[in-house]
């Protein structure tokens, strides 16, 4: 039967302990991590939150009844043991542990609770992921978990002091409320009190933050649950934080300043990193022009270059097309690339198509001379040209593409990632912010026929852009704004628009008729006929701020109890069938046959 902790009380944590509590009597508690029986002496690393500790056992000293207990612990048995700090000798120093100077000599031993041998060892590697989440209280019991999870804190910490100091009000607002406007599917949850009607779970609290404004709060923040049905990747979860932000009375400069200030002190309190200030910035159009990416990673160059003119009037079949598309060619510099060999080269090529290029022209150079299988058709001044454009150096390969802009881009960004990652360039203590501003207003839905708002319909255009509604919509510029980390989008945000006529024009731009209008917006249009004052924000993703922080690549490893990428939580089986008798009360009829 486990013991109790009656009359033992915990006076160290066991990852805090060192020489200079040679002497001490202690008591610690926490897991067995590992047990090592040589017969008359038995040792046993025990582990808590802070770290791990020897307790030491010696037949000769230690009690008859308490190393007969330490011979019986097993991993994962929790125990509480009580004794005296000491010295290891010097050949029994561990230097991979931070306690190994010194062990605990034990003389009182409980066996708080036994453990079933776990499905996985805790902090072994490889265990498959679903495992790992199906198990997770044994899984956070790692120590990467554990400093996850201490950054995360103190993220949060850090947060709400710089936000408090500022002037900034916490204030909570609903999860069970009516569609917002961000634009992935949506969490619904049925009504027992109006049968036939659902609330949805908020993908962002964007029109409540604008009310509290409207209600005089002035500045807000808070750390806001979220809720998307969308699919999940390394950085995206159905369920996640949004540290969310709302000021009265400012314009984009005030809240970029304002935004910057907090990062700036919330990564120097968290990680001790020092940010320099003000970020760099970069608008939308460039980011898309250099880096075929409005998530810019600058922490290495390889920037994309267009070198259609240089190419304007070769024969060259692929260019020709190209031109008489309106296409232009562009291209990038792989440093060190020409050693590629032709397996690899065709790799990059099937890369591209992944993007739906429809290919990559080499251009490599070695021993200072340009090899390519385009000198057939570039003269060899059209050649120079285009290496000079990418100040092309020995050893380097040059990729062209030759496609419709929005194509050749997004091609030549994502393997511009992907070289840099092969090459292994990238520097994982770099942390490169950006904002990227003067995002898009609107962008046209092909399928549907129809512009949509890129941010949101709440987005205030540019203020030199607003003629613009009626002519050329697509050319419009938002007072919206990205800020970005190493290749990540960290949060985005922007200005609203608090005049009814601009809003006006702006729903008009959308094709919502009045009855959309006021179905999905009445209650903060209505608002806003109060007296709006002009105000704007901004939403971080808390996940990926401390992933990133961390150093790690998936969101999954900052969330406590994340969900797998179809959205399933294997620990709590969720989501699952309901009874009968709640689908009755819910006046809900299933007509599908439930998924298993
Ligand atoms: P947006 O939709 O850009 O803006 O979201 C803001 C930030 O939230 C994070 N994020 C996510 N993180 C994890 N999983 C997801 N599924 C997910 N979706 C978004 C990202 C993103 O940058 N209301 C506006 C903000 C505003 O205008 O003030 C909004 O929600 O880091």
């Amino acid at each position: 039967m486990s013991e109790t902790l009656s009359g033992m009380k915990r006076t160290h944590m066991c990852g805090e302990l060192n020489e200079t509590h040679n002497g001490a009597a202690v008591t610690v508690m926490g897991w067995v991590n590992k047990t090592r029986d040589l017969g008359p002496l038995v040792f046993i690393t025990l582990r808590d939150r802070e770290g791990i500790v020897q307790l030491a056992f010696d037949d000769k000293t230690t009690s008859p009844e308490v190393f007969a207990k330490a011979k019986s612990a097993k991993n994962e048995y929790v125990l509480a043991a009580s004794g005296t700090v000491s010295l290891r000798a010097d050949k029994d120093i561990n230097p991979d542990m931070a306690t190994g100077k010194i062990e605990i000599k034990v003389d009182e031993l409980r066996i708080l609770s036994e453990a079933e041998t776990p499905p996985f060892p805790v902090g072994a590697a490889g265990v498959k992921e679903d495992m790992r989440m199906k198990h997770r209280y044994l899984d956070m019991r790692r120590p990467e978990m554990q400093r996850n999870f201490l950054i995360r804190h103190k993220t949060n910490q850090a947060v709400r002091e710089f936000y408090s100091r500022e002037g900034f009000l916490e204030i909570e607002t609903p999860c069970l409320t009516k569609g917002t406007p961000e634009g992935a599917k949506e969490y619904i949850v049925p009504s027992r009190v109006f049968p036939g009607n659902f609330y949805v779970l908020p993908q962002s609290p964007q029109q409540f933050k604008q009310m509290l404004m409207v209600g005089g709060f002035d500045r807000y923040f808070q750390l806001a649950r979220c809720f998307r049905d969308e699919d999940n990747r390394a950085d995206r979860q159905p369920e996640f934080t949004q540290l969310d932000v709302e000021m009265s009375f400012v314009d984009t400069e005030d809240i970029l300043a304002n935004s910057e200030q907090m990062l700036q002190y919330v990564f120097k309190k968290v990680i001790g990193l020092d940010v320099k200030l003000p970020l760099r910035r970069m608008t939308y159009a460039e980011a898309m022009d250099k880096y075929g990416s409005d998530k810019p990673d600058l922490r290495f160059g390889m920037e994309i270059n267009n070198v259609s003119g240089i190419v304007k009037d070769t024969e060259f079949e692929a260019f020709k097309a190209a031109r008489a598309e309106g296409y232009s060619v562009r291209g990038i510099n792989i440093p060190g690339g020409a050693v590629f060999s032709r397996k690899q080269q065709d790799a990059l090529q099937e890369f591209v198509k992944g993007y739906k290029a429809k290919g990559l022209f080499f251009i490599s150079r070695a021993d200072g001379e340009l090899k390519s299988s385009l000198s057939k058709f570039l003269s060899e001044d059209e050649l120079n040209s285009v290496a000079d454009v990418f100040a092309a150096k020995d050893g380097d390969l040059i990729c062209l593409c030759a496609d419709k802009d929005a194509v050749a881009l997004t091609a030549l960004g994502a393997l511009r990632g992907e070289a840099a990652r092969k090459l292994d360039i990238i520097d994982k203590d770099d942390f490169q912010f950006l904002w990227v501003t003067e995002m898009p207003l609107l962008e046209y839905d092909e399928e549907n026929n129809k512009w949509n708002a890129v941010h949101h319909p709440f987005t205030a255009p540019m203020d030199e852009d607003v003629e613009l509604f009626e002519t050329a919509p697509g050319r419009m510029r938002a007072k919206a704004y990205d800020v970005v980390l190493n290749g990540y989008e960290l949060g985005g945000g922007s200005v609203r628009i608090y005049q009814s006529d601009i809003q006006r024009l702006m729903f008009r731009a959308l094709g919502l008729s009045e009855d959309d209008i006021n179905s999905r917006f009445g209650h903060i249009l209505e608002a806003f006929k109060y007296g709006a004052p002009p105000h704007g924000g901004i939403a971080l993703g808390v996940d990926r701020v401390v992933m990133l922080m961390v150093g790690v690549d998936n969101i999954r490893e900052v969330i406590a109890f994340p969900k797998t990428k179809d959205a399933y939580c294997p620990l709590m089986e969720a989501p699952n069938t309901i009874s009968e008798r709640q689908l009755k009360e819910l006046g809900i009829e299933i007509k599908a046959k439930p998924a298993q």
